[in-house]
């Protein structure tokens, strides 16, 4: 291949042009400006902080179609089923959760602020992207956020030692403010990894690691495609009963108490799911959300979280590495790194991404964000 027909492997987009196409996208498909751009903000976070799994690569894969089979609604309203003061329960009616998950964390965080603590349980949303993007919601106004969501009725991981996936990747984020560092947020599926990046090692012909995946028999898959061939199956973290598997899976069916049981949204286990033929199953909708925010200046007594965290925090990042000489970093640490130097380098998209990308735009007649030279 010649110089002049060689193609570079990734584009960049400056992060103001990769968020104003999204949210013009969004306002295409019926959200209101400032939600399309919320849910632009929260959807592209996934390309700025490295979490490409779940950034805009899902567009064409999940948003667009939920738009497209009317499974999302764009203007749908929040409406309070319950009100507690420091407890509210919502009903999302199908909005789209990349926006949804926010406000409701918004909501969470002005409870917190009269309440100590502000808990917002949310039935009938829809996918909320990165979860650590709304747990970080509640860092910025210098309190603790925490967010659950499940999967709706959608099953894709089974139970340690079952044939049929009962539950979905269930993730997790808990997020707290740090003086002096970036703030620690712990974002995770509760399986191993989320579907997604089993997808994205597909897309790129990598096999994954041992551990991700096994197949019908217990034996490790490392072929990706063999997932979505319904050869392969997800494991929950931890893997292997001897490495932990069981806290994976405590993990995943304590994000489905909290967020599909407390708010009254679908759940993967029910009697439907003993029908299934072992494939992933069931659908993505009415999900249920779990969002808690907490104010420690008000819950503790005297004072000082802020000056503990800076210790807590600060003394971990200084903890001497090992011989490899890699610092030692906490949850959140890196994706804040990448954020901060995709902010000054434009944000890289693998170039099959920019070619999805200026497709939709095309489709719809928005303009498709500029490479970065
Ligand atoms: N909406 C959904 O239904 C859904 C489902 C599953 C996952 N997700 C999202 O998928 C995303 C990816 O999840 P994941 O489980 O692959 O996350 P991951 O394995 O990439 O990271 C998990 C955590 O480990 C931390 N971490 C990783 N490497 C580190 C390092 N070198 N130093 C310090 N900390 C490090 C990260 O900061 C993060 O908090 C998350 O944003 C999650 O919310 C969403």
């Amino acid at each position: 291949m010649t110089r002049s027909t060689m193609r570079a492997t990734t584009v960049r987009v400056a992060y103001p042009d990769l968020v104003g196409f999204t949210t013009a996208v969004f306002t295409g498909h019926g959200m209101p400006g400032p939600r399309a751009a919320d849910a632009a903000g929260a959807l592209c976070h996934g390309d700025l902080t490295g979490t490409r799994s779940h950034g805009l690569a899902n567009l064409t894969r999940l948003y667009l179609p939920l738009f497209a089979e009317s499974r999302v609604d764009p203007r749908a309203e929040l409406e309070v089923l319950r009100d507690l003061g420091a407890c509210v329960v919502l009903d999302a009616h199908r909005a789209l959760g990349l926006w949804a998950a926010g406000a409701a964390m918004d909501l969470a965080v002005y409870r917190a602020r009269m309440h100590g603590v502000g808990l917002v349980s949310v039935r009938n949303a829809t996918h909320i992207g990165c979860a650590g993007y709304h747990a970080a919601r509640a860092v910025e106004h210098g309190l603790v956020g925490l967010i659950a969501s499940n999967c709706g009725g959608q099953r894709i991981a089974r139970p340690p030692g079952g044939r049929l996936p009962m539950l979905g990747t269930n993730p997790l984020s808990v997020a707290v403010p740090v003086p002096a560092g970036p703030p620690f947020v712990l974002d995770m599926s509760t399986t191993v990894v989320p579907t997604g990046r089993v997808r994205e090692a597909a897309r790129a012909g990598r096999e994954v690691p041992l551990g991700w995946l096994t197949d019908e028999a217990g034996f490790p898959v490392t072929d990706p495609t063999r997932f979505d061939q319904g050869e392969a199956h997800l494991r929950w973290l931890g893997g292997t009963p001897e490495n932990g598997e069981y806290k994976g899976f405590g993990l995943g069916l304590m994000v489905e108490v909290l967020s599909a049981l407390l708010s009254g949204a679908a759940f993967g286990p029910d009697r439907d799911a003993l029908l299934g033929d072992g494939r992933p199953a069931g659908r993505d909708d009415d999900i249920g959300l779990f969002l808690l925010a907490i104010s420690p200046e008000l819950l503790r007594p005297g004072g000082g979280f802020a000056r503990d965290a800076g210790v807590l925090f600060g003394t971990l990042a200084d903890c001497p590495s090992t011989k490899d000489g890699q610092p030692v970093r906490y949850p959140g640490w890196p994706e804040a790194e990448r954020a901060e130097l995709y902010r000054r380098q434009g944000v890289p998209l693998s170039a099959e991404l920019y070619d999805e990308l200026r497709a939709v735009a095309e489709r719809t007649g928005v303009a498709a964000p500029e490479a970065v030279a």
